[in-house]
């Protein structure tokens, strides 16, 4: 392969039982704190992106960073995918699943224009049940989502599989 992204997968730390035993972590901190390694993952983010977007989704938190550089470097606005209670205007909101109960996330009911081409990314893809809330929502709210960008997929979790079976073209930068 030309270009496997190893200087974007070296700058990854790995945490091992973290939140909790067993779970290995990977931190993408380490990442952002890289000037280079910042640049590169927004570049090759770029990259992955096909046809016309105009706008960017971000997830809380960490998608919130990658999607912002990476809506400047576009040249479109940032959307907030934000876990419920936290926007200040009307919003529409999903529940999504967790290993135990539920979570809700929310966008402003009049964040996106219906017919928006809509770029969903978030830092990772684990089990999807975020990122497939958000898709969830932006369609709700109008948006054309085809497509999903992260930098870390964790696939032996299935989340981009099954977001790939709701219509997204599932993009990562490592594995
Ligand atoms: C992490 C990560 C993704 C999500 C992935 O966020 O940034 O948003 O979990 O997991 P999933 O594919 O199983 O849904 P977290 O909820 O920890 O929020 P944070 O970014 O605010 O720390
Ligand atoms: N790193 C960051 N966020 C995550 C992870 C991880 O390994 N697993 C689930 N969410």
């Amino acid at each position: 392969m030309a270009n496997d992204n190893d200087d974007i997968r070296r700058r990854i730390r790995t945490i091992p039982d973290f939140p909790k035993p067993g779970i290995m972590f990977r931190d993408i901190t380490t990442l952002l704190l890289d000037a280079e390694g910042l640049k590169l993952t927004i570049d090759r983010m770029a990259g992955q992106v096909e046809g016309k977007v105009d706008l960017v989704a971000g997830i809380e938190a960490r998608g919130f960073l990658f999607g912002a550089a990476l809506a400047v470097k576009l040249g479109t606005g940032v959307l907030l995918v934000r876990k419920d209670g936290k926007l200040p205007g009307a919003t529409i909101a999903e529940d999504y699943a967790l290993e135990y109960g539920t979570d809700r996330i929310a966008i402003h009911a009049d964040a996106c224009t219906p017919g928006a081409r809509v770029l969903l990314v978030d830092d990772l893809i684990a089990t999807g049940g975020t990122a497939r809330a958000a898709v969830r929502l932006l369609r709700k709210a109008g948006a054309v989502v085809t497509q999903a960008g992260f930098v870390v997929d964790l696939p032996e979790l299935g989340g981009a599989a099954a977001l790939r079976g709701d219509g997204i073209e599932v993009n990562a930068l490592v594995a």
